[in-house]
Parts: structure tokens; C-alpha cells; sequence
């Protein structure tokens, strides 16, 4: 009773994002009793509390333990069993947000934050559950969670690394890392990138003394009737190339990297979720930047599939490494491909920093991934392939050229990339916006990188519909 009246005095309402704090004030009490607070946290609307809804929850609750100093959070599981979210679900969403709103990134602290570890806070998590029955499903679903989470982070680390540390190189070195078990992975050195005529992301390349590396991982379990290509956009940094970028715009393209970072963290999550396709990871990483051996604006380059580019401005280098990296991925005839890139500012214009484009040649792909990005809590919004403006990337004197002009330009350079899939199914999602941001945007993304899409693609891929 009194704590009902405190929480009314308190005007806890149960919003979502609301809370309650109390002390217990156990050192007078008994020795027995070691909880030193009580809170209570809001999960809005019973009709519309959803896995994300726990998601965030998990997320506000390790702020609330970081606020009064907790290591130890004991909890129940939230919703479970209303509406359509179940105790493994619940107790899936509730791991993922507590795991990722407590992550830093703490590599390059020097001296002055020197120990810190990843995990910023908690130290233990504790699920009360007295049903047994839902016991050994919430054990699943925590199972999985950590898998997914994990498997963010590890994307969000290497994104946040530092182009100086993060290059091409380092980038294949991490793709060699997750071979064993299903997952085989080839890399492609500047020579055999030559012979496999990866002349556009060659050419992206030539700035950098950086060498390009060619990425292939395989992930195949015993059956599968189905093949998945996954393709990110793989520059470790972006300057902009000789169409230099202005300063303040340089400042955070170590990020651009993300859509392979994210390709990465899935397929360490395949690796122990095992859904039963085929999936291949494809991505060409190479460093953007201006030198005597740059590749220029008015150059002509020749993707892989043979199509000719005519270079405007080569700060749009993604789309170039892409035509290689598509070209390559259509070879293998999958079912469907799938692309992430950091691919455009005006992405970031459109929608924000919190939702992604999604551009697909089929309805069906288009709405299973806006499905997916839903439950994850990453949100996709489609966007239009609009056949008109493939004028504004028709080049005089090549195939294509890679800037448009007139606006559009998240649309514009989507539609450069559909020349390299052939007649795949193809879905392509701009990740300008989500893949990094320097605040805090929900309660499971703190400052920097975000894994955007590993947990999208994994709930796409379990999903067993393609
Ligand atoms: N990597 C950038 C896009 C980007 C912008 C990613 C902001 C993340 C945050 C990309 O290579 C780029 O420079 N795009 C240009 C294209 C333009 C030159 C046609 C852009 O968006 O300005
Ligand atoms: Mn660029
Ligand atoms: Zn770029």
C-alpha cells in the first residue's frame, strides 16, 4: 500500500520511459533483506507493449541501476504472455536491451579512464521466474539474446575502432576470425581482385596505401533449399577521395565501414543460431582518399559485370565498390541479395538518424525486412525506385555516372546499384542515418556506432521465409 501511494504521489502513471526509485532503507532493517532500492518502471499500454517495448525497458533499467549504483538488478519478466509476446521472446528482448544500453566503447581510453571495462555497468542480472515451464523458455530466449547482443557489439566495436586500426586489412583479418564450424571465408588479395575484374573498387582503392581486400564468408548448415547474399558497404575511411570532404563532414567516416561490420556480426550470430539457408557475406574493403594515385572526377572505370562508370564526384565511392561487390554477389545466383551501406547524406536528410531506407525490387523481400527491423527495434522505411530519375545517372560518354544531379539522391544512387544485380531479387537499405550517432537515440544506444541490421537480418533469416 504505501509504495502504491508513493509512486501516486510520485504521478507514476506507467508510461513508458517512466520510473519510480526507492530506497529501502535495508541497513536499519535487517541483514537478511540486501535489497538497497525497489523501482518500478513503465511499459506503457498493455495492447501496445511489444518485444521492442521490453527492449527499451531493459534499456531504462540499467540507467535507472547506474543512477542509484547498482551492480545487482534483480527483475520479473515484462509482458510475457499478453498479446502475443511469449516468455521466451520477452525474455529475449529484455537480455538484448539490458546488453546493449550497457555497452561502451572503451579500446582507446588512454590513462584517464584506464580498467574500464565494455560492459559499462551491471555486473549481474537476475530473472525471477517461479512457472517452470516458462523457466526453460525464458532460458532460451536469454540465450538468444546474449547471442544477438553480442553479436551487435562486436559489430558496434569494429565500427567504432578507428580507421587507423580498422583497415582493409584488419577488416579480412576479422572476417578469417569467424571460420570454423559452418562458416567458411575466402579473401581476395589486389591481385586476385584484378583477375576477378573488380575494376571499379580497384579504382576507389588507388588513393589509399591501404591495400583493397575482397571479403567471401559462407555460412551452410546440413540442408538448406535456399542462398541469401548479403553485401556491405566496406570503406574504412571516407574522405572524400579529390572531391575532398569538408571537415566537420570527415569527422565520424570511420563509420563507413558499417554496412560490413554488420555483415560480420551476423555471421557471428549464424554461427550459433544455424538457420537452415545458405547464406554468403560479401563485402570489397578499401580506404577513400585523396593522393597522387587517386582515382579522379571525369574518369571512366569498369565494374566487374563490364557496365562503364563515369566518375563526377568520388565521394560517392560506395556505390562504385558496390557495383563490384553486387556484380560478384549475383554470380553466385542467390535467391536474393541484400546490400548495406552507409551509402548517402541525403538518406540521413529524408529520414533522420533513427530509421534506414529500404529500396527492393520485391514486394515480398521489402516487407519481411520492414517487418524484421519492427520486432529488432531497427527501423526501415521503403522508398522508391523511381524509374524517371535513371536519367539523372545516364553518363555521355559511359553506362552510368555515379552522381546525380536535381535531388533525390538517396533514390539516385539506389538505382545505380540495381544495374549490378541483374534480375535477383535485390533489397537495398541506406544506413547513413542509424549506423552511427554521437547521442544517445533510444535506451539501448548509447554514443557511437549502433550494429545496426545484425539483428534485423538474423530475425529475417530465422524467419524461414525468403
Ligand atoms: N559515406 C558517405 C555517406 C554518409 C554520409 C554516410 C553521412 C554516413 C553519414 C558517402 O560515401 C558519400 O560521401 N555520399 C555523398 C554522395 C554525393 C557525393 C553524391 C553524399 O551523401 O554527400
Ligand atoms: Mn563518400
Ligand atoms: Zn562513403
Amino acid at each position: 500500500g504505501a509504495l502504491i501511494t508513493f509512486m501516486k504521489q510520485q504521478r507514476f502513471d506507467g508510461k513508458i520511459g517512466e520510473s519510480v526509485t526507492f530506497p529501502t532503507f535495508t541497513f536499519s532493517v535487517s541483514k537478511d533483506f540486501k535489497t538497497k532500492h525497489i523501482a518500478v518502471l513503465g511499459l506503457g499500454d498493455r495492447k501496445t507493449c511489444t518485444a521492442d517495448t521490453v527492449r527499451t525497458v531493459g534499456g531504462h533499467l540499467v540507467k535507472l541501476a547506474e543512477r542509484v549504483n547498482a551492480k545487482t538488478v534483480a527483475t520479473i519478466l515484462h509482458g510475457a504472455e499478453i498479446d502475443g509476446l511469449n516468455v521466451s521472446e520477452s525474455s529475449q528482448a529484455l537480455i538484448e536491451g539490458v546488453l546493449l544500453s550497457d555497452y561502451r566503447f572503451h579500446a582507446f581510453h588512454g590513462t584517464k579512464r584506464k580498467g574500464e571495462t565494455p560492459r559499462a555497468h551491471l555486473s549481474t542480472l537476475m530473472i525471477a521466474e517461479t512457472n517452470r515451464r516458462a523457466y526453460a523458455r525464458a532460458q532460451e530466449g536469454i540465450a538468444r539474446g546474449r547471442i544477438l547482443a553480442e553479436a551487435t557489439t562486436y559489430a558496434r566495436d569494429l565500427v567504432n575502432t578507428p580507421s587507423s586500426h580498422m583497415t582493409p586489412r584488419h577488416l579480412a583479418d576479422e572476417a578469417k576470425r569467424l571460420a570454423g564450424n559452418n562458416i567458411t571465408v575466402k579473401i581476395m588479395d589486389e591481385k586476385d581482385m584484378e583477375r576477378k575484374k573488380m575494376t571499379a573498387a580497384l579504382a576507389v582503392a588507388r588513393g589509399s596505401q591501404h591495400p583493397p581486400f575482397a571479403v567471401h564468408l559462407v555460412y551452410r548448415p546440413r540442408s538448406a533449399k535456399k542462398k541469401i547474399a548479403i553485401v556491405g558497404k566496406a570503406v574504412t575511411f571516407d574522405s572524400g577521395g579529390l572531391s575532398l570532404k569538408p571537415a566537420e563532414h570527415m569527422e565520424t567516416m570511420k563509420c563507413d565501414m558499417g554496412g560490413a561490420a554488420t555483415v560480420l556480426g551476423l555471421f557471428r550470430a549464424l554461427k550459433f543460431l544455424t538457420p537452415d539457408v545458405e547464406v554468403h557475406g560479401i563485402f570489397l574493403a578499401v580506404e577513400n582518399m585523396p593522393s597522387g594515385a587517386a582515382y579522379r572526377p571525369g574518369d571512366v572505370v569498369t565494374a566487374k559485370n563490364g557496365m562503364t562508370i563515369e566518375i563526377r564526384n568520388t565521394d560517392a565511392e560506395g556505390r562504385v565498390t558496390l557495383a563490384d561487390a553486387l556484380s560478384y554477389a549475383a554470380d553466385l545466383k542467390p535467391d536474393a541479395i541484400i546490400d548495406l551501406a552507409t551509402l548517402t547524406g541525403a538518406c540521413v536528410v529524408a529520414l533522420g538518424e533513427e530509421v534506414a531506407a529500404v529500396y527492393a525490387t520485391n514486394d515480398k523481400l521489402a516487407e519481411r525486412l520492414v517487418e524484421a527491423g519492427k520486432d529488432v527495434g531497427e527501423p526501415l522505411w521503403r522508398m522508391p525506385l523511381v524509374d524517371a530519375y535513371n536519367q539523372h545517372i545516364a553518363s555521355q560518354i559511359a553506362d552510368l555516372k555515379n552522381t546525380g544531379a536535381h535531388g533525390g539522391g538517396s533514390i539516385t544512387a539506389a538505382l545505380f546499384l540495381k544495374n549490378f544485380v541483374g534480375s535477383i531479387p535485390w533489397a537495398h537499405l541506406d544506413i547513413a542515418g542509424p549506423a552511427y550517432t554521437e547521442r544517445e537515440t533510444r535506451s539501448d544506444q548509447p554514443y557511437g556506432a549502433s550494429g545496426y541490421g545484425v539483428r534485423l537480418l538474423a530475425k529475417y533469416l530465422m524467419e524461414r521465409k525468403y
